[in-house]
This record gives structure tokens, C-alpha cells and sequence, in this order.
């Protein structure tokens, strides 16, 4: 049954009692727990795998020994664990939890698209997709390989969706290329709460802080940063930078990782608002019951499973 959402913080008691269900339940389903890192800290603790989604597919993908691939994440990354993994039961433990991004760039978008610029021009879709967009693309990308995706395809154009600024930040680095965005203004809308106003507030106060973003951010953010990067590359850039301070504008779960695995060092969320709720629909206790009643398992018809999964493994062909 789905429940609400946990309201109060479990004590610390609670969450040592139920991570050990979780690790006997693990145990007796065979069962592996991958996680992104915006998942709370309780839950990335629990997880065999943790990482961003290019990270997450891979393991995915390479699952061996494992009957079930229990996904602490958001819907389009428990999708593409199934489609790369189409014999695994793979379950996401509150199905509700989708990210408004991956709905922004229909089918039906795509085919208007090609329409209007031509059936020759190759689709790039960002993974925030759901499995029928990927199913009508011609290749997929995340946000740590999609200017080299884009590059590999050796094409002058390419129709990209749905994250405008991810779009943008490809369009940077390769002036050579036309990357048309799917839909015109698809867009993260936790990524877009970071403001310049914001971050110069905290430089007001750390004035030698480093600057790192996520390419989901606005293109104004972006310039203004050291470094661009996925949740990987952000977690890489802040363990083997000098900078004492670093400014981060990305989702609050990577920065309370940042924190709790580099105390030496001050990562300053930069907008306290940039949560993903959706991200933290995953609980402990859901993650739990998703072990327990083996749910809620990941259906996708065949043909669009088959689809997806020819534009998901050209994403690892030209990368
Ligand atoms: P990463 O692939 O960088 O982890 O990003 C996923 C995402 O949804 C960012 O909002
Ligand atoms: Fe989607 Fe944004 Fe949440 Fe990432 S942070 S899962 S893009 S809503």
C-alpha cells in the first residue's frame, strides 16, 4: 500500500533497525540496492550502489549475479535499469516518484519536431525520459557525456530534448554543431531555483568560494561557475579542489554528502530550496516494504523496451 511520505525524522535507533531488515531482506531476495546521490543520506548508506545516472545505468546494465534491482531514485532511472537489465525484476519503491523533467519531451513532441526539421536530423534525448520517448530517439545522453554524444554523431544539427540548459551547454562547447531544443523551454524546476542573487549573497561572505554546477542550471549559473558537471563530476571536482569554500548549485542530497564525506571542507548549498521531493519520495521504510512485498515492480511493453535500448546502447557505442 503507498503511504504519505515520512513527516518526522526517525531517530537514529529506528534508522539502524530498519537498514538491518532492509540488508536480511536483501539477503533473502537476492536483491541489490542501486541509489542516486539526491536520495537522504540514510538511504544512499543502505545502497551497494551509489552515483549519478550515467553511473547507475552502467551497473545496471552489468547486474550478474542479482535476481532483483531494488532503484532509489526517481521512475526514468529505475526504466532504464530495466530496459538494460530486461531479465531482472527491478522495483522503485514509490512509483509516484517521477521527475517532472522526463514528461516535458513527448513522442509526440519528437515526431513535430522531425516534422518541422527534417526526418534526417538525429534525436539526442537527456535519460530524464521516460521509455517511450527514448523508444522514438535516436540516441540517449546524460548530463556527463552529452557534449561527447553529441560530438561522436559527426552531425551539423541535432534536435535535442528536454533540458534546455543542458542543451546549452553542449551548444558551448561545440559551436560547430545547431542543437536545437525539444521542447522549446524544457527544464528542471528544482535546478532552476538557483539565482545569481543567491550566489553572490554567499560570496559576499566567502568571497575566495568556488562556484560548481550541475548543466541543468541556467545558462547564467553556469558561466559564472569554475566547474560544470553531473553529480559525479561535481562530487569529483569538490574532494580534489584546494578551495576551502565551494558554492554548490545542485540538489541538497549531493552537498549533505559532500559535507559528511569531506568535513575538512565547507559546501554551501546555494539555494536552500533546491530539493527534489520527488527524489525524496524514497524512504528507508518504502525502500523496506519495496523489498518486502516486491514492489512496485517496472513494466514496459517489449517493443518499446527493445527501442529504448537500441538508443540507450549507442549512447555507450559513441561514448
Ligand atoms: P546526474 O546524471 O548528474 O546524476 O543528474 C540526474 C538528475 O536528475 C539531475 O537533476
Ligand atoms: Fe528531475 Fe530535477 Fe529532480 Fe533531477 S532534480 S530528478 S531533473 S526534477
Amino acid at each position: 500500500m503507498l503511504t504519505k511520505s515520512k513527516k518526522f525524522k526517525l531517530s537514529q535507533k529506528e534508522i539502524e533497525r530498519i537498514s538491518n531488515e532492509i540488508l536480511n531482506l536483501k539477503k533473502e531476495k537476492n536483491a541489490i540496492i542501486l541509489a542516486h546521490y539526491y536520495q537522504e543520506l540514510e538511504v544512499q548508506d543502505i545502497a551497494d550502489k551509489i552515483g549519478d545516472s550515467l553511473g547507475l545505468s552502467q551497473v545496471a546494465k552489468d547486474v550478474q549475479d542479482a535476481d532483483t534491482i531494488v532503484f532509489a531514485g526517481v521512475h526514468f532511472m529505475a526504466e532504464t535499469a530495466k530496459i538494460l537489465s530486461p531479465s531482472k525484476k527491478v522495483l522503485i519503491p514509490d512509483p509516484r516518484a517521477g521527475c517532472p523533467m522526463a514528461n516535458q519531451c513527448t513522442p509526440d513532441i519528437v515526431k513535430a519536431a522531425r516534422e518541422q526539421h527534417g526526418e534526417d536530423i538525429p534525436v539526442v534525448v537527456y535519460v530524464n525520459t521516460t521509455a517511450e520517448t527514448k523508444a522514438v530517439a535516436y540516441v540517449t545522453c546524460t548530463s556527463s557525456n552529452a557534449p561527447i554524444v553529441v560530438k561522436n554523431l559527426g552531425s551539423k544539427k541535432v534536435l535535442f530534448g528536454p533540458d534546455r540548459n543542458l542543451g546549452l551547454f553542449v551548444q558551448k562547447q561545440l559551436p560547430d554543431v545547431e542543437v536545437i531544443p525539444i521542447p522549446e523551454d524544457g527544464h528542471c524546476i528544482v535546478h532552476k531555483r538557483f539565482s545569481v542573487e543567491a550566489i553572490n549573497e554567499h560570496l559576499k561572505r566567502y568571497p575566495d568560494a568556488h562556484i560548481i554546477a550541475h548543466p541543468e542550471c541556467n545558462i547564467e549559473i553556469q558561466e559564472m561557475a569554475d566547474f560544470v558537471g553531473s553529480t559525479s563530476g561535481l562530487r569529483k571536482y569538490g574532494r580534489e579542489t584546494d578551495a576551502k569554500v565551494i558554492i554548490v548549485a545542485t540538489e541538497k542530497g549531493l552537498v549533505d554528502r559532500l559535507n559528511r564525506d569531506i568535513p575538512e571542507k565547507n559546501f554551501i548549498l546555494a539555494k536552500d530550496t533546491a530539493i527534489c521531493r520527488n527524489m525524496k519520495k524514497i524512504t528507508i521504510e518504502n525502500l523496506r516494504d519495496s523489498l518486502l512485498y516486491e514492489q512496485y515492480e517496472i513494466i514496459i511493453p517489449k517493443e518499446i523496451q527493445d527501442k529504448a535500448k537500441k538508443a540507450i546502447l549507442r549512447m555507450f557505442e559513441l561514448t
